[in-house]
């Protein structure tokens, strides 16, 4: 299969065409994924690495005690509050959410619930909204590490939709028997793997990767005028980390992206019974994100959203 199918299209559609993929015009949103978006990658990958690594300390009952508390209240949960309130048995599953995503984040919560591990999901909120919703409905599962983006952004960039399968990724994931080195740089000189969802281990390698990934982000700083995303600064911290740290590409057959789950039948013949979450990539728009679930089933709100510990939104 071919290399681009791990890639992510570039956000901006002004930067310099996307290489690599033939459908670059199509996803850009970003996923509900381990990792995050621009801009708050950055802070994200704070939360990840506190969350691995964070003993379950439990939560202050304080916190959870009174049933009607001002939903101002979670203005001020910390991430490591969250963190250590959400992790169980050293493990956390972190995405990253805003408002215009929830039905997504929804979706995705009722797989997860059906493999019993929605009790560790952290939900980044990337906006105040998304942070009350979450929190009034499940307390304590949405943190969110201000600034926040305006509305506008976190539209443009909500978060994009992953969708678990028959198992969890992080339980059933055996390294694949093949190379652990970087794919070879594309034309601007770096890789173009897909940060949208990451797994990792609280390594020194890991760390590393993450304190660099931090690095280029400040580096490169996102902003209105540039656009960028995370995924080029994790892709030169990759680049910037190669040989000193152990890494690879999850197996795509486990994780397909929307542009070869969604357009190839026959491959999707082919892997069956071994997929375990598509990205609804390669397509753009909450509309036709949500039809093209529908159409491959794949939407479970509609008729089990009783499933997700958020109900209906
Ligand atoms: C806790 O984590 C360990 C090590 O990853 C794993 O072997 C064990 O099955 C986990 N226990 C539960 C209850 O998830
Ligand atoms: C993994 O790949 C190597 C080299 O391609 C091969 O020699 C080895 O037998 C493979 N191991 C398994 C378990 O498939
Ligand atoms: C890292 O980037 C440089 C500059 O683009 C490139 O020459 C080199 O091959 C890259 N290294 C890896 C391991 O991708
Ligand atoms: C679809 O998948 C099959 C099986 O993996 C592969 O042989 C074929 O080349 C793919 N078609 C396209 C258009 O990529």
């Amino acid at each position: 299969m071919s290399s681009f199918l791990h890639q992510r299209p570039i956000q901006n559609p002004f930067t310099s065409a996307y290489p690599v993929s033939p459908r670059s015009s199509s996803s850009s949103q970003r996923p509900i994924s381990i990792f995050s978006p621009v801009g708050l990658i950055t802070l994200l990958s704070l939360v990840v690495i506190l969350g691995v690594f964070l003993p379950w300390s439990g939560m202050p009952q304080s916190i959870f005690s009174t049933s009607k508390v001002s939903l101002s209240r979670w203005r001020d949960y910390s991430l490591t509050e969250a963190a250590s309130f959400v992790a169980k048995n050293g493990t956390v599953i972190v995405c990253a959410v805003s408002q215009p995503y929830l039905p997504f984040l929804n979706n995705w919560l009722i797989s997860i619930s059906r493999q019993k591990h929605q009790d560790k999901v952290l939900v980044i909120a990337e906006d105040y909204a998304t942070l009350y919703k979450v929190n009034e409905k499940w307390p304590g599962h949405a943190v969110l590490v201000p600034p926040a983006p305006d509305l506008q952004t976190a539209h443009k960039f909500g978060s994009q939709v992953q969708y678990p399968f028959s198992h969890i990724w992080f339980l059933s994931v055996k390294p694949p028997n093949h190379s652990h080195d970087l794919p070879p740089p594309g034309k601007k000189g770096r890789t173009y793997i897909c940060s949208c969802m990451i797994f990792m281990r609280p390594t020194d390698g890991a760390k590393l990767v993450m304190k660099k990934w931090i690095e280029e982000l400040q580096a490169q700083p996102w902003s209105k005028a540039k656009k960028a995303n995370d995924q080029p600064a994790f892709n030169w911290a990759l680049n910037k980390t190669a040989g000193q740290v152990d890494l690879y590409l999850l197996p795509q057959t486990a994780f397909p992206t929307g542009g070869l789950y969604f357009k190839n039948q026959t491959w999707v013949q082919e892997t069956k019974g071994k997929h375990v979450i598509i990205h609804n990539n390669y397509i753009t728009g909450f509309e036709k994100k949500i039809k093209r679930f529908r159409d491959y089933g794949l939407w479970l709100v509609d008729d089990h959203v009783l499933e997700s510990p958020l109900g209906r939104l």
